[in-house]
């Protein structure tokens, strides 16, 4: 029997949660299509670092990287650990060593699920560039405290992760509906934006099957809500994917349905799989957490992992609950609840 090796970082707040549910889902799946998951789960999360004053242990990359996937909830309780601590020693280093380049995120709403848009039809791809950009962590402080104290944060664009999202953005939007949405600040940043959108036009020629148009991101994140049906594929840099994912989450209904892929396609490393949101202390330890987001980001992995057929079963399954009201107004039915709907309804 097929095996794969999952390891799984549930995290801090709700991730604990939204990793179980996907994990019983995604065993009951696996069972189905007669293939094996095995997980492997690393107490990683800002509990450890109190522990031990590290988010992961020293070899926690090289730990991961025997696995087949990863499963992450969320990371971050900054009541205890500061975000700029937590984030920068566990979720942004695994997506950097294991050059999760392209960071996968559908918007569209589930069946049943009712959006604050009077829009029905929409179904965007975001990519989002996920190694460098705004998020590179260059930069410094210095005279720290003192009146002439300067922060500095620069920015990184090379022409290697530019032209490699953009073309992973091209050929996702080949296999749709050939639209691609090319989003910078080349108006107000003129060297790195104007950079992207030089290697926008020039790749374009590329692809000559696909309809692409470069949007400022304000206008962008304008259209997603008065017209998100004119889009199909969104890419993005790394802070303005951010940002533009957080609205993509807010119109398919909220963050409880908004799955995440941060993918490495050349295979070199294991991708990693996760819900857009975060560990949502305001009701973490509730048992109320939506898990359908985390489910969502679990079909994906099985997608990665060469599962389609059971993949696709998930997601029918996860519409199938949906449908019929479960899962679809927030805080109304539990986390066990939505899981169990939607382990019945993949029989
Ligand atoms: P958040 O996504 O955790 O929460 C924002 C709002 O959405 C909250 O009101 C929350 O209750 C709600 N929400 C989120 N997920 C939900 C779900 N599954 N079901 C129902 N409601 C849900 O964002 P935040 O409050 O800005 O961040 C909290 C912590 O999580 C911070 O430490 C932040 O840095 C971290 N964070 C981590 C990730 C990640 O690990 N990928 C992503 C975003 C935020
Ligand atoms: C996300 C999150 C992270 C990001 C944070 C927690 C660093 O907001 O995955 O969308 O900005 O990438
Ligand atoms: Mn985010």
């Amino acid at each position: 029997m097929k095996s794969y090796s999952i390891a799984m970082i549930p995290g801090d707040g709700i991730g604990s949660d939204v990793t179980a549910a996907a994990w019983t889902v995604l065993e009951a799946a696996a069972k189905h299509a007669g293939f094996a998951l095995t997980a492997t789960e690393f107490p990683w999360s800002c509990k450890f670092y109190k522990d031990t004053g590290r988010m992961m242990p020293e070899d926690g990359i090289e730990t991961l990287r025997g696995f087949d996937a990863i499963l992450l909830g969320a990371v971050g309780w900054p009541a205890e650990v500061p975000d700029s601590v937590s984030l920068h020693g566990l979720l942004l280093p695994i997506r950097k060593a294991f050059v999760q380049y392209a960071n996968i995120r559908p918007h569209r709403l589930l069946p049943g699920v009712t959006g604050p848009l009077r829009a029905e039809g929409f179904d965007i791809l975001c990519i989002r560039e996920n190694t460098e950009g705004e998020y590179s962590g260059a930069g410094g402080r210095v005279h720290q405290g003192t009146a002439d104290e300067v922060a500095v944060e620069t920015s990184i664009f090379t022409r290697a992760g530019v032209e490699r999202i953009l073309r992973f953005g091209f050929e996702q939007a080949q296999a749709r509906r050939g639209k691609l949405a090319s989003v910078t600040k080349s108006n107000a940043q003129k060297y790195s934006m104007v950079f992207w959108d030089e290697i926008t036009r020039k790749l374009a020629a590329d692809y000559p099957d696909v309809t692409v148009t470069s949007y400022h991101v304000d206008a962008l994140a304008a259209r997603m809500i008065m017209a998100p049906e004119s889009l199909d594929v969104v890419v993005a840099s790394n802070l303005f994917g951010d940002i533009l994912t957080d609205i993509g989450a807010a119109i398919q209904g909220g963050l409880g349905y908004a799955a995440s892929a941060n993918i490495n396609p050349d295979r070199s490393a294991p991708s990693m799989f996760e819900p857009v949101h975060g560990s949502a202390p305001d009701i973490a330890h509730q048992g109320i957490a939506n898990p359908i987001a985390t489910i969502w980001s679990g079909a994906m992995m099985l997608e990665h992992l060469g599962e389609r057929a059971a993949a696709d079963r998930v997601m029918q399954a996860v519409e199938a609950t949906t449908v019929r009201g479960m899962g679809t107004i927030a805080g109304k039915d539990r986390t066990d609840v939505i899981t169990a709907a939607v382990v019945a309804a993949l029989t």
